[in-house]
């Protein structure tokens, strides 16, 4: 499964980069505002330390519009890719962009049949929002089974990108279910790493190592 990272803070992308683990970024109009700092500077830097996919958020909400803002994001970078929301708008600029070749994510899918939708729009990425379902109490993890039988069923090219995603059995419920990357934001993404097993069992390696007085270098 591909991982990105969801955050349009570009000093803490290039530190996650340096992980060797990050394949990829989305960035949304909220994160770009928590981050503060100019759009297009911003994401000309996370282009610079992540080489994956970065996906760019149009904000118009009309298809002429979209398309605009679409290509002028696509200008930032050759990875940047065009993030659209499941409106019909949206899904038009999706399939006429795809066509000229621009890449685009197709973001705030709450079920399988607006999935459906955006596969036949052609969209590269689908981003089912699990941890918004399930703050509403809905089960946001069977939304992705649900579209990952559905793009089994008809051999959609379409990756799911899991988002939305608030812990690390978020994670790896969405590995189990296919998803095909997981967006996750930093902290989430660094917890993933911890296991107080490992902590402990390198503690104890660590004091008999020291017990043999021996060095490696
Ligand atoms: C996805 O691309 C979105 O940026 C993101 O996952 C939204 O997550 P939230 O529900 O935590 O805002």
């Amino acid at each position: 499964m591909q991982i990105f990272i969801d955050s349009a803070d570009a000093k803490e992308l290039a530190a996650l980069a340096m992980t060797g683990l990050v394949d990829g970024v989305t960035t949304n109009p909220s994160l770009v505002a928590k981050a503060g700092g100019d759009f297009f500077e911003t994401l000309k830097a996370i282009c610079a330390s992540v080489s994956g996919p970065i996906s760019a958020e149009v904000v118009a909400q009309d298809y002429e519009t979209m398309l605009a803002e679409g290509r002028k994001l696509r200008t930032v970078a050759d990875n940047i890719v065009v993030k659209l929301p499941l409106t019909p708008d949206g899904l038009r600029a999706c399939k006429t962009l795809e066509d000229e070749g621009h890449p685009c994510n197709v973001t705030l899918c709450f079920s399988a049949v607006q999935a459906l939708l955006a596969a036949k729009a052609g969209a590269t990425f689908i981003s089912p929002f699990l941890g918004r379902l399930d703050d509403g109490g809905q089960d946001g993890m069977q939304l992705i089974r649900e579209i990952r039988a559905i793009y089994d069923n008809y051999d959609y090219p379409t990756q799911i990108l899991a988002a939305s995603i608030r812990t690390a059995s978020h994670v790896r419920d969405a590995a189990i279910a296919g998803a095909d990357c997981a967006t996750i934001p930093p902290a989430v993404f660094k917890s993933l790493y911890k296991h107080h097993l490992t902590d402990s069992g390198l503690a104890a390696f660590m004091k008999d190592w020291a017990a043999t007085g021996q060095k490696i270098l």
